[in-house]
């Protein structure tokens, strides 16, 4: 089941004047679990600017609202002002339910990799917004990862294509398939093999061995040295462990990037961030890591909340001498593929790896709003709504079941008020 913390996924937002004219600010979440919409709409005066206020209510209300509610209204006191089964009017925010599928046809790299219909695999969990544990209906014993996420597609587009690329490597989790819709040739997502240990990030009991932080520099020499590009999302959560073959995996391509000297520098950040956090368990500072320097690292204290096979001087001397060792690289200039990857610019503008721009929308179309009605009528939609997770699962959820904490929610009082 995923977590009610993550299940509501910001997917777009704008701001208008209501019928009365004042400010108000429309912002679209996907539910993750159902795979549906929610609109909140709330006044420009709570000055939400980070879209936070709505996924809040939800996290507090989702179990209440019946299952053909759409819209919710917050007051400037963020109290719940009003729901309703529609979608707000004039709202041409795009949601999961309408979200654009690229044609299988609009990437020649795409054609010869092994595909499935969505119909033909089984859901068998679900794991991580827009991650679901699946198996192949006419073999049901061989568990992979389904993984799609129509609000955000250039992401999909571009892990999809650099794993189609990436040559195989033991640290790195292949693509499987590509999932198909089985009406028309739409990408929906990609299948990738199970990996049974689980990631970092949430498991904080399995012990963490050198050899992995090893594999790790060493997949990350690889891609930057020998295939040219950056990962931008080394972390925990995106390290897996393989108990079949005792060895790390890395996942999560959706934001890779051109070796530019910058991008490195950042995957090699991210990595000193990333073994902090294995081993002191600290994984609320992770989010916001981005912007520090690793020379915050050098001063904390790295306390070892996690059980090692080694002691943890050892871990952080091997990534010392790893940077290091890159350093010297870089001034000797023995990167040389490197150079053939030039500049800060993203993959696609690399001449080996390279893939189509992803397109969804027609200029034309765009300009003239007849034929952008008619083609808005004639466009496929995916029917994306599952049931929610009690629902399918009743069994599991069952066990779980408790009484709510919390009180009815007629009046969902949050922590932010309107300025005074
Ligand atoms: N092949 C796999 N085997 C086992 N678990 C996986 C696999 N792929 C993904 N997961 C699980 O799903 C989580 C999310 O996957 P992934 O990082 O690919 O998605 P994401 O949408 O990019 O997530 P995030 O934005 O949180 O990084 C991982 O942290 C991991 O726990
Ligand atoms: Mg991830």
């Amino acid at each position: 089941m995923i977590d009610p913390v993550v299940r509501f996924q910001w997917t777009s937002g704008s701001s208008r004047m209501d019928e009365f004219g004042k400010e108000v600010q429309t912002t679209c979440y996907t539910d993750a679990d159902q795979r549906r919409p929610y609109f909140i709409i709330l006044p420009a005066e709570l000055e939400d600017e980070d879209e936070l206020i709505g996924c809040t209510v939800l996290q507090r209300i989702w179990q209440y609202l019946s299952p053909d509610i759409q819209t919710i209204k917050i007051d400037k006191n963020c109290l719940l002002e009003s729901i309703s089964n529609d979608r707000p009017e004039e709202c041409w925010l795009e949601s999961i339910s309408d979200a654009r599928l690229p044609l299988l046809d609009s990437s020649p790299g795409l054609q010869n990799c092994p595909k499935v219909q969505y119909s033909k695999l089984v859901e068998v969990d679900r794991l991580e917004p827009f991650v679901d544990l699946m198996v192949h209906s006419d073999s049901t014993d061989r568990q992979v990862i389904f993984k799609y996420n129509p609000c955000r597609p250039r992401f999909l587009w571009n892990e999809i294509h650099i794993l189609q690329l990436l040559p195989s490597h033991p640290n790195i989790v292949p693509l499987d398939h590509i999932v198909l819709a089985d009406v028309e040739a739409r990408i929906l997502g990609f299948t990738t093999r199970f990996v049974k240990g689980g990631d970092f990030a949430k498991n904080k009991t399995r012990l963490f061995k050198v050899k992995w932080l090893q594999q790790l520099t060493d997949v990350l020499d690889y891609l930057h040295l020998e295939v040219g590009v950056a990962h931008g999302d080394i972390q925990p959560k995106n390290l897996l462990f393989d108990p079949e073959t005792d060895n790390l995996q890395l996942i999560d391509f959706g934001m890779v990037s051109s070796a530019s000297e910058y991008c490195i520098q950042e995957d090699m950040d991210l990595t000193y961030f990333a073994l902090y956090a294995i081993i002191t368990l600290d994984l609320e500072l992770f989010p916001t890591l981005r912007s520090y320097d690793t020379a915050v690292l050098k001063d904390k204290p790295w306390p070892t909340n996690r059980k090692l096979d080694c002691e943890a001087s050892q871990l952080r001397k091997h990534l010392d001498d790893w940077v290091k060792r890159r350093k010297e690289t870089r001034k000797t200039g023995s990167q040389a593929t490197i150079k053939k990857f030039p500049g800060s610019g993203r993959i696609e503008e690399s001449e080996t790896l390279a893939w189509p721009e992803l397109e969804l929308y027609d200029e034309e179309e765009e300009e003239d709003d007849a034929k952008a009605e008619e083609a808005e009528r004639k466009r496929y939609k995916f029917p994306w709504r599952r049931p929610s997770y009690a629902e399918a699962y009743p069994e599991r959820v069952s066990k779980k079941r408790q009484a709510p904490d919390s009180e009815a929610p007629d009046s969902p009082v949050l922590e932010k008020k309107p300025k005074a």
